[in-house]
Parts: structure tokens; sequence; C-alpha cells
């Protein structure tokens, strides 16, 4: 089901990126870099049909919260009509605009995931979408992108090392395409 909706919508819409959700030792590889025996909010770009976000209902606590962010109406759709959880809230948004859809939480993430495309943005949205990102966590937050194996660190990482006190990247080849993840801590590390 998941995969024929990438399909379709990746035809009308280019910034899907993928024809196929990522794989669930892919979920599980990103989600191992968080806690989540304690309360957590989350930020998540990007959940097209909520991969990564069924599993992390499955798993946060009753007080946490996930906040996602979805550009596509389709896929934003989807989301609100397949998962009621009062955990979970939905915006119909870009990732760019992240600074004032949390002014509305008036508290910060403790983690970001994100499967936005940035090798399709321009430097500009690249470099703002890191800044914002930094500026709604947490100290001792974690951004944690994972994006294709081929990307270049132009694309992302060299980004995240202008804003982040710490940077590591690595591949995940149980994935298809393997994917390249990132691990970006804001100031000292409170988590692990
Ligand atoms: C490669 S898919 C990843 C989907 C899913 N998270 C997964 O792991 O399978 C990228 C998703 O990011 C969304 N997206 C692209 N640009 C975005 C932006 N600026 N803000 C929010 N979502 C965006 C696309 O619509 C698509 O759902």
């Amino acid at each position: 089901m998941s995969t024929i909706a990438y399909v379709k919508n990746i035809l009308k819409d280019p910034n899907i990126a993928s024809i196929t959700p990522t794989s669930k030792s892919g979920v599980r590889e990103v989600c191992s870099k968080m806690n989540l025996n304690q309360r957590v909010v989350i930020i998540e770009y990007g959940p097209a049909t909520g991969v990564f976000t069924n599993y992390l209902l499955e798993r946060i606590t009753d007080n946490s919260l996930i906040v996602a962010v979805e550009l596509n109406e389709t896929f934003a759709g989807i989301l609100e009509n397949n998962i009621q959880d009062k955990r979970l809230k939905i915006h119909k948004d870009s990732a760019e605009n992240i600074d004032q859809i949390m002014d509305q939480y008036d508290q910060k993430a403790d983690y970001v995931i994100s499967g936005i495309p940035f090798s399709l943005f321009t430097p500009q949205l690249r470099d703002n979408i890191v800044k914002k990102t930094k500026d709604v966590l947490n100290s001792g937050g974690k951004f944690l992108p994972y994006q294709t194996f081929f990307q270049k660190d132009r694309h992302l990482k060299d980004h995240l090392t202008k804003h982040f006190s710490s940077v590591q990247d690595g591949y995940f080849f149980r994935n298809i395409p393997p994917m390249r993840l990132y691990e970006a801590v804001k100031g000292e590390g409170k988590y692990f």
C-alpha cells in the first residue's frame, strides 16, 4: 500500500524523492539513537505514509509528543486518515517553517528525524532548515537526518557541521537504496 502511494505520488511531486518507504531495519537503526524511556518531543520532517511515525507511536510514553511536518498534501491526508493518536500533531507545511510551527507548542524538541531530500534543495534552503532545526532543539537534543547513500557533503554534512557542535555520519546498507545517516547534537549531550 505504501509503495503504491509513493509511486503514484512521486510522478506528481519530485520532492518525495523515493519510490518506497524506509525499511524496518532502517527505521530501527535511526530510532536506536533516541532514548524513548522518558517523555520526549520529536519533530518528524517528511513522514509520508508514517513508517517512522507508527514505529515511534508504539514506543514513546503516553505524555510524549510527535510533531509531523509533511509538505505533500496527499501524504498529509493519508496520515490524518490513518492515525488517530492524541500524541501526534500533523502539519501540512514545509520544514522551513518549523520555527513558526513550534511557536504553537511553546516547547523545544529532544529529537528531529528527517527524510526530506536535502540534495534537491537550494544551498540557502538547506542552511535555513538546518539552522532552524538547531534552534528548535533543546540543548543536548539531536538532529537525525537519513538520506540516500550518494549524498555529497555539501548537500547536508557541511551545513550540519556549521551549526551543530558534534556531527557523526555513516552508511547503512540494509535498505534499498542504502542510506547515509547523520547524528548532529546541539551543545552538550544529556541523552547518551
Ligand atoms: C524520501 S521521502 C521519506 C518518507 C518517509 N519518512 C520514509 O522514511 O519512508 C521524503 C518525504 O519528505 C517530504 N518533503 C519533501 N520536502 C519537504 C519539506 N520541505 N518539508 C516537509 N516535508 C517535505 C516528501 O513529501 C516526502 O514525503
